[in-house]
């Protein structure tokens, strides 16, 4: 009896032990985990301010290639190859502009609600014929290509200044690292397949001007 009553309290004072160091480990880690104490590996003002604009540049470029996909989707243009390519485009550039959300929040930086973000576009519009001899009857197919590569152009050019500021304010190896290794990596492979498919339209158009758009899609895109 004498025994079981001894065993009893051990386990009491042990389980009030246990409860104890509980308590305290959870008010360590409220303490530790309030986000206005702990203090990221800086990002720097210009740096994170550029690479807000770089995300927008990416969903701009997102709805900017929507646009493309749904004029080649109409009944009346029915270019399914071309409208396959734009949706992918789209798809692509919004992936882009999610990871780097992504990496944004990774490294500690106020979401996108912040008032450092807005999404407000304005640059999506239908691809307008080419023009030729001053008329506007040639190929929309090549137009939109064309406009695509200026597009990717400028996305490059955007992301060489993000990097360009990112390295000198100080240098945000990391980052820099993972623009340079995954983003120009992906820009000029595109842009490399862009300058193709319109050297290849080109041609086609030129040596069979009524079927070529009709073939380059089935074909080419
Ligand atoms: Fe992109």
């Amino acid at each position: 009896m004498m025994k079981s009553i001894f065993f009893g309290i051990v386990a009491l004072m042990f389980a009030a032990v246990v409860m104890q160091q509980e308590q305290a480990s959870a008010q360590y880690t409220n303490t530790d985990s309030s986000s206005e104490s702990y203090k990221w590996d800086d990002m720097s003002n210009r740096c994170s301010a550029k690479l807000y604009g770089q995300i927008k540049m990416e969903f701009d470029a997102s709805l900017f290639y929507l646009q493309y996909a749904a004029y080649f989707a109409q009944y009346n243009v029915s270019l399914p190859g071309f409208e396959k390519f734009f949706f992918n485009a789209a798809s692509e550039e919004r992936e882009h502009g999610i990871k780097l959300i992504e990496y944004a929040l990774m490294r500690g930086q106020p979401d996108i609600v912040n008032e450092n973000f807005s999404l407000a576009f304005g640059t999506a519009a239908e691809p307008e014929p080419e023009k030729r001899e001053g008329k506007t009857k040639g190929s929309v197919a090549l137009t939109a290509l064309r406009k695509a590569l200026e597009k990717e152009e400028l996305v490059t050019k955007s992301i060489r200044e993000l990097i360009k500021v990112c390295e000198n304010d100080p240098n945000d190896y990391h980052l820099v690292d993972y623009l340079t290794g995954e983003f120009l990596e992906e820009q000029h492979q595109g842009q490399r397949e862009l300058a193709g498919k319109i050297t290849m339209l080109e041609k086609l158009l030129i040596t069979n001007p009524m079927l070529g758009e009709f073939m380059f899609d089935k074909q080419n895109m």
